[in-house]
């Protein structure tokens, strides 16, 4: 273990699977506190606990980040329980992926409600602790969406989007109060999410092949991997990284189209 951490007290959402987990367990390994939440309160609890087991500083709360009065009410419990909280890791987020004139409004309000306005329920319940504190770090978990467009994905993309411009509008309006608000922006990432994506094709297996073939070094991401530049986004290693987005995709992003 070491300890680039040690002096933080981590809120994350969507933390009981995935790049949530992964990042959890990568910020414990530098000595961070941290709060979980995720809304699949089974899930949440067995990781939860088993981390706790582990000797580590862990909360946990089963919370939905649509609910902006639930979340108040969590963020007050993760202070009582591990202290002001100085770094919140937005990552809860679902894929909504349709045609855009076959969207149906619930589609789109789910899509919104979850990816846009939850990661702003918990902005907007942890800032002023962070304000009153003199400081602190938002990190929002978006997606090469937030930049580019997969065709067939509508609306998904267009939330992403949003929350890097929520990014990169909460980074100018709270700089003056030294909190950093950046994006981390994955590619594809070995997750239940992506595993559902290609049990969505009549041949899954087909569709996984063709992921890879898309990725200029023939794989995806671990969530593993995602949570190391995580670490590294909410340490104090990066103190002028403000308002921005790191991409992590392997290259996906940059290339023209596959060799
Ligand atoms: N997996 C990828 O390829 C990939 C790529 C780019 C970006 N992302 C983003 O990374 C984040 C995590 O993705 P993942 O692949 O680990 O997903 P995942 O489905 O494996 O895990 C997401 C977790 O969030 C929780 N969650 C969903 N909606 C919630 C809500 N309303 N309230 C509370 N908890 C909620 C789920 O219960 C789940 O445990 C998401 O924001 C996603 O858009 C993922």
């Amino acid at each position: 273990m070491s300890s680039r951490l040690a002096d933080k007290r981590i809120l994350i959402t969507g933390a009981a699977q995935g790049i949530g987990l992964a990042i959890a367990k990568a910020v414990l390994r530098e000595d961070a506190s941290v709060y979980l939440i995720d809304r699949d309160e089974m899930l949440l609890r067995e990781e939860s606990e088993r981390l706790k087991g582990e000797g580590y500083r862990v909360g946990y709360a089963a919370a939905d980040i649509t609910d902006a009065k639930a979340i108040a009410a969590v963020v007050e419990q993760a202070r009582d329980e591990i202290g002001q909280l100085n770094a919140l890791i937005n990552n809860a987020g679902v894929n909504v992926f349709s045609e855009p004139l076959e969207t149906t409004d619930e589609e789109w309000n789910r899509c919104f409600d979850i990816n846009l306005k939850g990661a702003w329920n918990c902005c907007k319940a942890v800032l002023p602790g962070l304000i009153k504190q003199g400081g602190g770090v938002i990190l929002n978990i978006a997606s090469t969406h937030a930049f580019t467009i997969i065709p067939h994905t509508f609306p998904y993309p267009l939330a992403k989007h949003a929350l890097l411009g929520m990014t990169k509008s909460l980074g100018l309006e709270y700089a003056p109060r030294n909190i950093r608000v950046n994006a981390l922006a994955p590619g594809y990432v070995a997750t239940q999410k992506v595993i559902d994506y290609w049990n969505s094709f009549p041949d899954p297996v087909a569709a996984e092949a063709e992921t890879m073939k898309l990725h200029p070094g023939g794989r995806i991401a671990t969530p593993e991997e995602i949570a190391l530049a995580a670490v590294f986004m909410i340490s104090d290693e990066c103190p002028f990284m403000n308002a921005t987005c790191l991409t992590v995709d392997g290259g996906l992003s940059v290339q023209q189209h596959p060799a």
